[in-house]
């Protein structure tokens, strides 16, 4: 009778749960630089949101490492923002960045406790040309990382995030700016918020990718 009674109740929730944990990105594409990005609106107050869209090559082999373009489009009042290629501050790159002058600055680190995260050299940057600038409501920048979606996580686990399906990431907001902007290398305080979502990757895929990133660097 339990057994029935299990099986029943299974079948019945078949239909009302989903079979996968729902992506909260969506397609942008953006016709500055050419790219096709996934993006997510990441909130951090009340109707003002972080766009951090995402582009991939196409196609990328099973089980290997592959670059990827990252663009930030922040309001003005963000001091610095982070995106954790994990989803979580610790044992995965992080790519914080903040404004500086005209640009913006984006700076490698790496966290393996809730301080400070250090520098990171396993992932590196080229800063575009093309979608990188500041104006009177946001600043945002673009730039091709290498190292930013296959890391080391905790214990020591090689991962690389699935260029065909959702990834869990996560931000983290401060509106303090960084003490010493001009350099990746400054130092900062600690956010005043952070977040999480599901990024679908399958969908930030772009056959030009390699000739995009020459026309825009
Ligand atoms: C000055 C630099 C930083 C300090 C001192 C710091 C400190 C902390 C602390 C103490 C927590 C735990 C909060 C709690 O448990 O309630 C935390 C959580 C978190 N931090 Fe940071 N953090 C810093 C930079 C960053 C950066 C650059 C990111 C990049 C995305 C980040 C992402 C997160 C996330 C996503 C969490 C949520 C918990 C987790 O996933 O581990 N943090 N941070």
């Amino acid at each position: 009778m339990r057994w029935t009674f299990g099986l029943t109740c299974a079948t019945a929730l078949v239909g009302i749960v989903p079979s996968s944990q729902a992506a909260d990105s969506s397609v942008y594409h953006d016709a500055e630089t050419g790219f096709t990005f996934s993006q997510y609106n990441a909130q951090y107050a009340i109707g003002r949101t972080i766009a951090f869209r995402i582009a991939l090559p196409s196609p990328i082999p099973a089980n290997s490492a592959y670059d990827a373009v990252i663009q930030v489009v922040a309001p003005v009042d963000v001091g610095w923002t982070g995106l954790a290629w994990g989803g979580t501050m610790v044992y995965n790159p992080l790519s914080v960045s903040w404004a500086n002058g005209n640009s913006a600055v984006v700076s490698s680190r790496y966290a393996t406790g809730h301080a400070t995260p250090t520098t990171y050299s396993g992932a590196t940057y080229e800063l575009f040309k093309t979608g990188t600038h500041v104006n009177r409501t946001h600043w945002q920048y673009t730039a091709k990382c290498s190292g930013c979606t296959s890391f080391t996580s905790s214990g020591g686990r090689s991962t690389i995030l699935n260029s065909k399906g959702a990834n869990s990431l996560a931000f983290a907001y401060s509106g303090t700016r960084p003490s010493n902007p001009s350099s990746n290398t400054s130092s900062f305080v600690v956010h005043d918020v952070t977040g999480y979502w599901n990024h679908d990757f399958s969908t930030a895929g772009n056959t030009a990718f390699t000739s995009l990133v020459a026309a825009n660097i």
